[in-house]
C-alpha cells in the first residue's frame, strides 16, 4: 500500500470518531509513525510502506478510534509555536491559553523591571512556564504543581528548551510553596464545574481529573488562589488566570472581593468567549 491509499484509508477510519480533522489526523500518524514533514509526505505519495509501518498506523488508528486524544499518541502537542512532550499525566495544552501567554508578555514589558518574577500555578506539562521564559529574557518563573508526575512531564519540557535554570519546579498546593514577592502570576487552574465532568467529551475524560475538576461551582481553586495571592504579590503586579466562557461575570466579582483596589479586566478569546481575567494591581502609592 502507497502513502496515498494509506492516508484515504486512515482517514476514512478516522471519521469513526465522528473528529471534523480525520483528514489532518491521518496525515499526523503517518508521519509520526515514518517520521517525516509534511513536504516530504507530499513528495513521497507514491512511494509503498513497509508491512511494520502499515500495521503501527493501524495500531494508532486503533487507539484514536477508541478516543485517546491524538497528542498523547504522538507524545507531543504545540504551543506558543513551542513544540512540548505530553502524556496522560498531563492536560493537552489548549491554543486557546495562548492568551495568558501573550497578555503575561505585554504586562512583564510594562513593568520596566531588570528581573520579573513570574509563578504559574498548576503547570502541568510546563507548557506556560516555559514559553513565557523563552519569550520574556528578564524572566524567573516558578512553575507549581500538586501532581509529582505532571512535574516530571515539566522538567523534560524546560530542559528540551534550554530552560533548566530560569522555570525552577515546585510541588505543592497553588502559592504554598512560593515565598517570592511575585510580578506576574498565571495560572490555568482546573475550572470545570463537578456536575459538568461527567458529560465533557470522551478525550477530555481521558485527561487528568486533577487538571479538570473546579470544584462544586468550578471556581473553588481560583477563590483559594486569589486569597493566598493577596499575601504574595508585589506592590505593583498582575494576576492572570483561565476561566470557563460562562465564568467571566462571577470570576470578576470574586477578583474585586479579593483585590478592591486592583482594576479587575475580563479578557475574551478568538471566538469572542470570556477566557480569562487580569487583575492589575498597584499598591506603591
Ligand atoms: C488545567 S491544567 C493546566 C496545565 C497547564 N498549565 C496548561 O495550561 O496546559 C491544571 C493543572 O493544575 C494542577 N493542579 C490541580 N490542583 C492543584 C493545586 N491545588 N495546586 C497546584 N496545582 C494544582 C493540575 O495537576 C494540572 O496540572
Amino acid at each position: 500500500m502507497n502513502v496515498k491509499e494509506t492516508l484515504n484509508i486512515t482517514s476514512q477510519e478516522l471519521m469513526k470518531t465522528g473528529s471534523p480533522d480525520a483528514k489532518l489526523e491521518a496525515e499526523v500518524l503517518l508521519r509520526h509513525v515514518l517520521k517525516i514533514d509534511r513536504a516530504t509526505m507530499f513528495s513521497e505519495l507514491e512511494e509503498n510502506l513497509s508491512e511494520d509501518s502499515v500495521n503501527n498506523i493501524a495500531a494508532l488508528v486503533k487507539r484514536r478510534i477508541q478516543r485517546e486524544p491524538l497528542a498523547y499518541i504522538t507524545g507531543t502537542k504545540e504551543f506558543y509555536g513551542l513544540m512540548f512532550e505530553v502524556s496522560e499525566d498531563v492536560l493537552i495544552p489548549r491554543p486557546e491559553t495562548e492568551l495568558l501567554v501573550d497578555m503575561a508578555i505585554t504586562k512583564a514589558k510594562l513593568l520596566k523591571k531588570n528581573e520579573v518574577t513570574i509563578v504559574d500555578v498548576g503547570t502541568g506539562s510546563g507548557a506556560i512556564a516555559v514559553s513565557l521564559a523563552v519569550n520574556i529574557p528578564n524572566s524567573s518563573v516558578i512553575a507549581v504543581d500538586l501532581s509529582k508526575s505532571a512535574l516530571e512531564m515539566a522538567d523534560e519540557n524546560r530542559r528540551a528548551h534550554g530552560m533548566y535554570s530560569r522555570v525552577k519546579l515546585r510541588l505543592g498546593n497553588l502559592l504554598d510553596p512560593v515565598t517570592d514577592n511575585i510580578d506576574i502570576l498565571v495560572s490555568n487552574p482546573p475550572y470545570i464545574r463537578k456536575d459538568r465532568l461527567a458529560f465533557l467529551q470522551d478525550e477530555v475524560l481521558k485527561e487528568p481529573l486533577m487538571a479538570l475538576d473546579g470544584g462544586e461551582d468550578g471556581l473553588t481553586l481560583i477563590k483559594e488562589l486569589l486569597s493566598q495571592a493577596r499575601h504574595k504579590m508585589a506592590s505593583t503586579s498582575v494576576i492572570l488566570f483561565e476561566i470557563d466562557s460562562d465564568q467571566g461575570a462571577e470570576a470578576a466579582k470574586i477578583s474585586k472581593s479579593y483585590f478592591p483596589l486592583g482594576e479587575v479586566t475580563v479578557l475574551r478569546d478568538l471566538n469572542n468567549d470570556d477566557r480569562a481575567v487580569l487583575i492589575e494591581l498597584n499598591t506603591s502609592y
